[in-house]
């Protein structure tokens, strides 16, 4: 098994290489590249590529193009057949800048490709194969590794061009998820390198969705030793636009601005409810009681209780007795 999986990682770091040397050969997508503002430095130091546009261009980048594995990393695609017919087979990658995705020992385990002008899909990622997980998987985290302890947080953004172009900004903290939401398992591994964990969004309702569901997955972690804050950019800006517009002080203003989780949970709660009435009030606990539930034992999930309770207008021993079904007469 071990030994199979290495065979897939040789084959995808080989992959990788083709793909940079033919990004070298084209003057097209090294016009992109640079069109979005990104220096060769870092484009090598993410080691993005170019996936031509023919339909067997790694038949010239691997000694034979029938190698299953080609297959089983995903690389190239055979079309289900009839028996006796013949499978074509053909590159899933095709005319694509290529994002390689690295796991934390800094193997190629998977590819994103982006489209160079309008087409559909905008992005196209690896499938799922012994290596490659994408609910596990953080874009940019084993290239972060060093930025990470720096700067002593990361900011958590949603694509392969919001890292890139926050490490061209000199945010070199970064990582996306790929393409799915966040969960509690990425938060997790996020915390093996680093105490504080920036959220970053879209100030548009799909950012406030996400933000939602990433506060779903940080609560389980978090403790008054492991941050976690929410930041939202403006409804028109994703990090990379923000970044290249408005410079990186700016960045670095919205990241001082960002908000702690407790603060988030309670906006959470409160949507929709009005807290000038007891109706109001008792919905907004209701609401809060699901989400405070997945803290973990400790002093945060006690100092929330207490805020929530304030805030709710509610004795905290109640409250207690309520949520930790701890008797009220006691306290
Ligand atoms: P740019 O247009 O290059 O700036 O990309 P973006 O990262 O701003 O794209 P967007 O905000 O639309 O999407 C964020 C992330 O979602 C991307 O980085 C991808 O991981 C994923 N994504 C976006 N579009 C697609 C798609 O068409 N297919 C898949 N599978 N994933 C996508
Ligand atoms: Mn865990
Ligand atoms: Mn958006
Ligand atoms: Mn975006
Ligand atoms: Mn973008």
């Amino acid at each position: 098994e071990k030994a199979k999986q290495q065979s897939l990682t040789d084959v995808l770091a080989r992959a990788a290489d083709f793909y940079k040397a033919q990004l070298r050969k084209s003057p097209r997508a090294v016009a992109y590249l640079k069109g979005r503002g990104l220096t060769g430095q870092i484009a090598a130091r993410f080691g993005l590529g170019y996936a031509p546009e023919g339909w067997r261009s790694l038949a010239s980048g691997f000694p034979s193009y029938d190698d299953p594995q080609l297959v089983e990393s995903g690389l190239v695609i055979t079309p289900d057949v009839e028996p006796g017919e013949d499978a074509k087979r053909y590159d899933r990658f095709r005319d694509r800048v290529m994002f390689p995705i690295r796991n934390v020992q800094g193997e190629v385990i998977g590819f994103g490709g982006r489209v160079l002008d309008k087409g559909e899909p905008k992005y196209l990622n690896s499938p799922e194969t012994p290596v490659f997980h994408k609910g596990r998987e953080l874009y940019g985290l084993y290239e972060a590794r060093t930025g990470l302890r720096q700067r002593g947080y990361a900011l958590v953004v949603e694509g392969y061009m919001d890292v890139v172009a926050l490490a061209q900004h000199g945010f070199d903290n970064a990582v996306a998820t790929l393409g799915t939401a966040c969960t509690a398992d990425h938060v997790h591994k996020l915390f093996r390198f680093t105490e504080s964990v920036v959220f970053s969004f879209d100030g548009d309702a799909a950012g406030r969705r996400a933000a939602v569901r990433a506060l779903e997955a940080a609560l389980p972690h978090a403790t008054e030793t492991r941050t976690v804050r929410f930041l939202f950019l403006p409804p028109e800006h994703d990090p990379d636009s923000y970044v290249r517009d408005l410079g990186a002080e700016a960045f670095e203003r919205c990241v001082e601005g960002a908000v702690p989780l407790s603060r988030q949970l309670y906006t959470v709660a409160s949507e929709g409810c009005d807290l000038g009435t007891p109706e109001g009030r008792a919905r907004m606990l209701k609401q809060a009681h699901p989400l405070w539930s997945l803290l973990p034992e400790g002093l945060l999930r006690r100092q929330l209780l207490g805020d929530l309770a304030r805030q709710g207008q509610m004795a905290e021993v109640e409250l207690q007795a309520l949520w930790l079904g701890e008797p009220a007469a006691a306290a």
